[in-house]
């Protein structure tokens, strides 16, 4: 991460150049800590009433008086398989929007809607919340995946609710969010990653996520004794661990309950060794592109700790350069670290035996990898190579309860951003709706999200963390 005084001199300069290009100054986001509360307000609850014989637009519905009942924490709720029960969260719910009130939090249930006729009630109705929202709320649709073989109006009302989010998202002020969540077939609002994804996008944790819709493709996972150990006798290798996004991943996965092992290049061996001492782990001087990279991490991991877990991709590098000027060592030098590296990794713990205990595999991608970017072809090939990766990753892990995700950061603040030209960096930072860059730790509290047990039914998906910045994708 930069140093103190260059981040004060790159914040006054920021605030001097967003002044001069006429931007409003972006909302401060609060980041999870221990001991906050998991939201600091009432919770609107809506359903859509749709198919349940409770009539369009009388706001009640199963799935939204399930999500009520656990948000509300009485009465308790049988889980997907029905013969236990979840602990409710003791929230303020309301089912019914009062005028005036500040909602901390509006949960828009619209799992039974069959015709876009249908998303009127509960789309308005949160509407209606909308201009009274405490500063940084967070609005969250659960709806259903549109899917191929969905009847045409059935696939329209679900479709059509991506676009919604997106638009509440760009519209929205005072750092509240929205997102929403998009079960799968037969996966109950109930099932241990829609329970996760739901409580990540309503706490904290998922300040900097903006704008998109969560999948949840399947029942597996497991909810964890304890929310904020959720890691508990995990070991959790972080590649890239010795500064930035890197480090607040280790920081984070230790906080969470798990055990580190923190790996970097020789070089930066000092910094390195700091991480590793500070969240309690350990070090492992190495370059990944090694082609015994993946015997030394799992050699190193099995012999310190008995056991790997999680493996957190996340040392990447950039050598930006217009796609025409382009050398080949800049090419070469950014697909050996950003994709290569990591599929040989993957190779060796996937055909290793040690890798099976309901592992978590998270690779950093980049909106780059998604929508392109001026001047990062090299890059954008990598980090677009990481979602088909991870995509085709997931079925192989699959069988041990396993799991392949990516999170897509945005613009970050970094050692790697504040090497921009300032006006580049400002710019980047105002391209996204929350008008702000994020920062490591928002990263980082979507990789822990990815690699906990209750995210085992997200699989071979990428989540962005970007403060909804993607342009042109
Ligand atoms: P950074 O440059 O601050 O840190 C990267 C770390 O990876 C460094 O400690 C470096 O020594 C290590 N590393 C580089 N090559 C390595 C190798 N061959 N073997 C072992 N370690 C190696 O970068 P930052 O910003 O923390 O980025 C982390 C990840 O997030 C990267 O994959 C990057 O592409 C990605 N990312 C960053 C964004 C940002 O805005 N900062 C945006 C989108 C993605």
């Amino acid at each position: 991460m930069a140093n103190p005084i260059t981040r004060s001199v790159s914040t006054a300069l920021s605030a001097r150049l967003s002044g001069l290009l006429g931007f409003s100054p972006a909302v401060p986001l609060r980041r999870w800590e221990p001991g906050h509360a998991l939201v600091d307000g009432p919770v609107l609850v809506l359903g859509s009433g749709a198919g349940t014989g409770h009539g369009a637009g009388s706001g009640r519905d199963a799935d939204a008086d399930a999500l009520a009942a656990l948000l509300s924490g009485a009465p308790a709720v049988p889980d997907a398989a029905g013969d236990e029960v979840l602990d409710g969260w003791d929230l303020d719910v309301e089912r019914h929007p009062v005028p005036g009130t500040r909602y901390a939090a509006v949960v828009v249930v619209l799992t039974g809607v069959t015709h876009p006729d249908d998303l009127h009630a509960p789309l308005l109705a949160a509407a209606s919340t909308l201009k009274t929202l405490a500063r940084g709320a967070r609005v969250v649709t659960v709806s259903r995946a549109a899917t191929a073989d969905d009847a045409p109006a059935v696939a329209a009302a679900r479709q059509g609710i991506d676009a919604v989010v997106r638009t509440i998202a760009k519209e929205s002020r005072g750092g509240t969010t929205a997102n929403g969540i998009a079960l799968g077939a037969d996966v109950p609002v109930t099932a241990p990653s829609a329970v996760g994804a739901l409580r990540f996008l309503l706490s904290t944790r998922s300040a900097y996520v903006h704008g998109q819709l969560l999948p949840v493709d399947s029942t597996a996972g497991i909810l964890p004794a304890d929310w904020d150990r959720a890691l508990d006798g995990r070991v959790a290798v972080v590649t890239g661990a010795a500064r930035g996004i890197g480090e607040a991943i280790a920081r984070t996965l230790a906080r969470d309950g798990a055990t580190v092992v923190a790996v970097d290049v020789p070089a930066a061996g000092e910094q390195l060794a700091a991480v590793a001492n500070a969240v309690h782990g350990t070090a492992l001087q190495l370059d990944i592109t090694a082609p015994d990279a993946g015997a030394r991490i799992l050699e190193h991991t099995l012999a310190r700790h008995g056991r790997l877990d999680v493996m957190v991709h996340n040392a990447g590098i950039t050598r930006d350069k217009l796609f025409a000027n382009l050398t080949d060592e800049q090419w070469d030098a950014v697909v050996a670290v950003n994709i290569a590296a990591q599929l040989r990794i993957n190779e060796t713990l996937l055909t290793s035996g040690d890798f099976v205990d309901a592992p978590r595999l998270v690779s950093i991608s980049s909106t780059t990898g998604i929508a392109g970017n001026r001047g990062q072809a090299n890059y954008a090939a990598t980090k677009g190579g990481v979602v088909g990766m991870v995509r085709a990753t997931a079925p192989l892990l699959e069988p041990f309860g396993g799991t392949a995700n990516a999170v897509a950061p945005g613009f970050i603040e970094t050692d790697m951003t504040a090497r921009m030209p300032a006006v580049t960096r400002q710019v980047a930072r105002q391209l996204a709706s929350l008008q702000q860059g994020g920062l490591p730790i928002d990263v980082a509290e979507a990789v822990a999200f990815l690699s906990s047990p209750q995210a085992g039914g997200i699989v071979g998906r990428t989540v962005r963390v970007c403060g909804q910045n993607v342009v042109g994708a």
